[in-house]
């Protein structure tokens, strides 16, 4: 849906109006998808035969830092970097270097990144280095065989060399495991032991319905709701109101002392603390993870500059859903989109 929208006659669109939408949240919170592409294939996101976009079709950086910075003008304190892989994107360093100038100022509060961690032994230093402290890496197994069959070609050993590298520059980590089952339900102990036995948080996250994949989506669901009570047997869990601005669930097991998040999608509706869109590596703006509602920025930016953009960006806050809307007997799938056009 790319509707054309009036911008209604009492709405503001000065350059420094923030960005509330029509159910009165404001939009802090810019996840920045840089690209498409990615080094692995998990199979619960993309097909064997993924086809990448042209590179023409990508936004230029200097267009990602046109639209980074009116977000940022526009009241947005928190970027996450996702893709794709976004640390494939060549010019990636430039780009970090370039946002964390925010930081500097303080009109940002915190830059960071969601990775796959297969270029963070390259890349840690450089992100420590350029004020980024927390970085979320996806993981789903430790089993060396069955990390090459989820990702397909990704190797386990680089990705917790990765995972090393993060930790010994001083990156504080998140794990991201999505849960599936016959796959890796039986994991779900260990890996977390094993990550707050490292000190590092691990959010378990229900598979969501994003793109054509192969295989049966349904038949692998597990829900988190049943992970959780099974963990209860192993471990004493005690909620708790640790926020990072999405919407996981936290828990702090007494046993170790380490955090586990639970993002729960399809079980749980989390839409009405949203405060967050998504910008595609095309430049469309999503304001909803699970509903079509977008709009395109690039066009408005090259027609019409800054302006342009900030008129769009007011008119986008009248469309953003009250609410996701993911149904696995309805329609499958939910989305035509998969996650690394959008960022996870
Ligand atoms: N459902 C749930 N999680 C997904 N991810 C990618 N595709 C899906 C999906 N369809 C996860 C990745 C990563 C995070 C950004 O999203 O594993 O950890
Ligand atoms: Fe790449 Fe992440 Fe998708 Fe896996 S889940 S294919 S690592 S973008």
């Amino acid at each position: 849906m790319n509707i054309n929208i009036k911008t209604p006659q009492n709405s503001t669109t000065a350059p420094s109006a923030p960005l509330i939408d029509n159910f009165g949240r404001h939009v802090t919170y810019l996840r920045v998808s840089v690209t498409d592409r990615c080094d692995f294939r998990c199979t619960y996101c993309m097909s064997e035969t993924m086809k990448f976009l042209p590179k023409k079709e990508v936004l230029s950086f200097e267009e990602l830092c046109q639209i980074i910075e009116i977000f940022v003008e526009r009241g947005v304190n928190k970027i996450r970097l996702t893709g794709g892989e976004p640390l494939v994107r060549k010019d990636i360093m430039q780009l970090v270097e370039r946002i964390s100038k925010h930081l500097s100022t303080g009109s940002l509060n915190e830059l960071t990144l969601t990775t796959n961690g297969s270029q963070l032994k390259r890349y840690a230093k450089q992100l420590v280095d350029n004020g980024i402290k927390r970085i979320n890496v996806s993981l789903d197994t430790r089993d060396s065989e069955k990390f090459t069959r989820i990702t397909r070609r990704g190797k386990l050993e680089q990705v917790l060399e990765g995972i090393d590298a993060a930790d010994a520059a001083g990156l504080k980590i998140k794990l991201n495991m999505v849960a599936m089952r016959d796959f890796n339900e039986h994991e779900i102990t260990p890996m977390i032991t094993w990550a707050h036995s490292r000190g590092f948080d691990l959010t378990l996250i229900e598979e969501m319905p994003l793109g054509q994949v192969s295989g049966d989506r349904r038949k692998r669901f597990l829900s988190l709701r049943e992970v959780r009570d099974n963990l209860a047997k192993d471990f004493t869990l005690e909620k708790i109101d640790h926020q990072s601005g999405g919407p996981a669930r936290y828990v702090r097991l007494n046993e170790t002392g380490g955090r586990v998040g639970f993002i729960t999608p399809m079980t749980h509706n989390f839409c009405e603390s949203c405060n967050r869109v998504r910008l595609t590596c095309t430049g469309r703006l999503y304001l909803c993870l699970g509903r079509e509602n977008q709009m395109d920025l690039r066009q408005p930016l090259r027609e019409h500059g800054k302006d342009g953009l900030n008129k769009i960006l007011t008119q986008a806050m009248s469309i953003k859903p009250k609410g996701h809307d993911f149904d696995y007997s309805r329609i499958d799938p939910a989305t035509d989109r998969h996650m690394s056009v959008t960022g996870g």
